[in-house]
């Protein structure tokens, strides 16, 4: 296997002046891909020179993923501290943070955690596997009162020093304007959707505005995700003809294109893949033949305002449709 090396693996700086890879890898596997695929994928991309990587209660995988974190510290293939582990509270858990950080923490054998994502900005939980269309009853629209309760017990665990930075995921501006001034703890990075055609350019300014670092997830638009994500009108990022010719100029897969433009542009990638050529090559592209400024301009212009993680699921029994969830008027729907 190719390994990278450390030294020319790009790194941003969070507000808090800790260093993080410029790129992470995904272990989202979804219905496709089982614990076991994910976490041998982990342990490859550790030895290949990966030392980010975005974790989740929910993906139902953290056990089997600690176990390959602890064959790499046993091993001495890489100590704790050099590597940035994130995973997040889901939706059930948002009255025991704690427990659900712990079990976390346990899971990955980690000790702490570096970045513990608020998965979702209301408790809305839906059954895994769950009809898309179908509304649990017991969901609610998002209150600005349940949210502070939910990050202070984050807080509580920084101060702890269970965790060592915030974040927030899949939220707004309005909910941003609602929140931020009511938390002592400041979010170190927001973890949102962003690929060619979802840009989120105006919540992706309001982020670095605030010095709050976005983190991509789908980076590469996600040709694996669920079927019930997947609808008609979606558009495949990395099947458009002008993303094909940028990769036929470098003489890489488009997929590299899309991550190339997200390094350029300033966000932190999180791609998933279970092979390695194709994580190999998506750590290794960080480092070498980053597009002109010609190419990520027409990469700018493929934006389509094309939202995959609709997010329908989450809906409360009086919402119109998945575009309540996301503030589109500039006012949070309740
Ligand atoms: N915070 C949240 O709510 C949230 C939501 C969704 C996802 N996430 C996170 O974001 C991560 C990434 O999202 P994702 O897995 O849905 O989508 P993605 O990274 O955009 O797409 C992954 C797929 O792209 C293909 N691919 C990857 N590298 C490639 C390469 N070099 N060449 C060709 N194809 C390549 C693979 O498909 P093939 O098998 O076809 O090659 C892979 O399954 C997740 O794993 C998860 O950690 C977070």
């Amino acid at each position: 296997m190719e390994v990278i090396n450390q030294s020319v693996i790009p790194k941003k700086k969070l507000y808090t002046g800790e260093e993080i890879p410029c790129v992470g890898m995904g272990t989202f596997g979804s219905d496709r891909f089982t614990p076991d695929q994910v976490s041998a994928a982990v342990a490859g991309a550790i030895r290949c020179g990966y030392r980010l990587f975005d974790c989740a209660a929910c993906y139902q995988n953290e056990d089997q993923i600690g176990e390959v974190f602890k064959a790499a510290f046993n091993e001495g293939v890489v100590e704790r501290n050099e590597l940035f582990i994130m995973t997040k509270v889901w939706n059930n858990m948002h009255e025991r943070v704690e427990e659900s950080c712990l079990k976390s923490i346990r899971d990955l054998q980690c000790e702490y955690v570096d970045m513990f994502f608020i998965h979702w900005p209301f408790p809305n939980y839906h059954a895994p596997g769950c009809d898309a269309d179908s509304r649990n009853p017991e969901s609610k629209p998002f209150s600005v009162q349940e949210f502070v309760n939910t990050y202070r017990q984050c807080e509580a665990l920084h101060e702890k020093g269970l965790i060592r930075n915030i974040g927030i995921s899949n939220m707004t501006i309005p909910k941003l304007e609602s929140v931020l001034p009511l938390l002592k703890i400041k979010p170190a990075a927001c973890e949102m959707e962003l690929h060619p055609c979802f840009q989120q350019q105006e919540l992706y300014d309001y982020l670095t505005a605030h010095d709050i670092q976005p983190v991509g997830f789908m980076p590469i638009g996600s040709p694996t995700r669920p079927e019930r994500d997947m609808m008609p009108e979606d558009v495949a990022d990395i099947q458009l003809p002008k993303m094909q010719a940028i990769a036929k100029a470098h003489g890489v897969h488009p997929a590299v294109i899309a991550l190339k433009w997200a390094i350029g542009r300033g966000q932190i990638p999180i791609p998933f893949s279970v092979k390695e050529a194709e994580y190999v090559s998506n750590l290794k592209c960080t480092t070498e033949d980053p597009l002109t400024e010609e190419e990520m301009k027409t990469i700018a212009a493929l934006e389509r305002n094309n939202r995959l993680v609709k997010g329908q699921v989450f809906l409360w029994e009086h919402a119109k449709d998945w575009h309540d969830l996301w503030d589109e008027d500039g006012v949070i729907v309740n």
